[in-house]
């Protein structure tokens, strides 16, 4: 059975077919209510390297859905000076020495009891297991207590469970329900930043130089950004492993653990697709494009096309990592979820052989992803 076709069919029954037939037409094509749709790599990155033209603040783009939600300065609904701005004071974050100090501190006694309970063969769901892991980090590394990874992830999943491919923005009353959800999160953060205590990352970036607002746009960017794809992620990565006899190879040879998650990326696209709105006239490929149009680059068939799941397989240059976006926007938490993934994989390897169990597909959700993924070792 194709699990990864199932996924994206339980979570995007009407989209996700509409969108890979469109991309079997040609590299870019217009569509009615939807947007001139791109599902060819070099073209996307093309779009994304040029914000001269193609934004994420016009008609149609994601500022449009996440600025009555989330305010103003968040990141990905930002352009320019004031974007590279931001992203500078909060890069020192993402350091390899920040990433590493904050999955020590937070993920180690968390993997160790994962990798007991394989161990001691009894089932495991990775899924509610990840859930658990990656808020954990977010809220370490927002300056939450780890009390609140599940209220971070709910936080997460309550927005963006509301977007669709066809929804421009959002509605009052979802607003509302999606600034609530956030509030768990943002309220202990606005506290931290208050405060300005070093020690607490609200406090930090308050010594950086955010102001208050940007403070909390960038929780709010890392808690919608960094938790549902890696929940998505990693249980995907350890199915297709499974499934493609890849776990024991795998443990057996750590060196391609960095080629095996690379192709998992591919094949899964956590992110599947991107918005943009054209800010001035310009072509993408052969189409004519014009100011207020809206883009939806489909990563996942600018990806997928290479073929099915192969750690063996280069990936072409035009390719390489889509999956974390190109240009200005490019995913700044890479590093993090780089060494989230490495750390439970690394986890789930000690403990092979390991089977899956039981499985199914979340429904209509965001993201694809298994609602359950439960794996035994022995
Ligand atoms: C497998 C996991 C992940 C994938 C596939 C992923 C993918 C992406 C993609 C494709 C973008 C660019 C979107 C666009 O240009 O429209 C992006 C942006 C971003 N990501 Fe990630 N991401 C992941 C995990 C994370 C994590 C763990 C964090 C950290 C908390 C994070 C933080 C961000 C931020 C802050 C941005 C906005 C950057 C900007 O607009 O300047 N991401 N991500």
């Amino acid at each position: 059975m194709n699990w990864e076709l199932k996924l994206h069919l339980a979570a995007h029954p009407v989209a996700y077919p509409l969108v890979r037939a469109v991309g079997r037409i040609a590299p870019v094509v217009r569509v009615p209510r939807v947007g001139v749709v791109v599902s060819d790599a070099a073209l996307a990155k093309e779009v994304l390297n040029d914000p001269a033209h193609f934004t994420k603040t016009g008609p149609g783009s994601p500022a449009d859905l996440w600025t009555p939600v989330v305010g103003p300065t968040v990141l990905l609904n930002m352009e320019g000076a004031a974007h590279g701005e931001l992203r500078r004071k909060l890069s020192g974050l993402f350091t390899p020495r920040s990433v590493s100090e904050l999955c020590g501190a937070v993920l180690d006694a968390p993997l160790e009891e994962l990798r007991n309970a394989l161990r001691s063969g009894r089932p495991v769901d990775l899924v509610a297991v990840v859930r658990r892991l990656v808020g954990a980090v977010i809220c370490g590394l927002v300056g939450l207590e780890a009390s609140e990874a599940v209220a971070a992830h709910l936080a997460g999943t309550a927005i963006t469970s509301e977007i669709r491919l066809g929804r421009r923005s959002l509605t009052p009353a979802q607003v509302l329900r999606c600034r609530q959800s956030l509030g768990v999160l943002t309220r202990p953060a606005a506290r931290a930043w208050a405060d300005g205590d070093p020690a607490t990352v609200p406090g930090r970036m308050r010594q950086l130089g955010l102001t208050e607002e940007e403070a909390l746009g960038a929780v709010a960017a890392f808690v919608l950004t960094g938790t549902e794809t890696l929940v998505s992620y990693v249980p995907r990565l350890v199915a297709l492993l499974h499934d493609f006899g890849w776990l024991d190879r795998l443990a057996a040879d750590r060196s391609r653990v960095d080629d095996a998650v690379a192709e998992a990326l591919r094949v899964t696209v956590p992110s599947p697709v991107m918005l943009r709105s054209v800010a001035a006239d310009t072509r993408i490929g052969r189409v004519r494009v014009r100011a207020g149009d809206r883009v939806v680059i489909a990563t996942i068939s600018a990806a997928t096309a290479l073929g099915s799941f192969d750690p063996e397989r280069p990936h072409p240059q035009e390719i390489r990592q889509l999956w974390f976006g190109a240009g200005p926007h490019f995913c700044l938490g890479m590093p993090l979820a780089q060494a989230e993934i490495h750390a439970v994989l690394g986890a789930v390897l000690d403990a092979t052989p390991l089977s899956v169990v039981d499985r199914s597909a979340a429904q209509r959700v965001l993201i694809p992803s298994y609602s359950k993924l439960v794996v035994r070792s022995g």
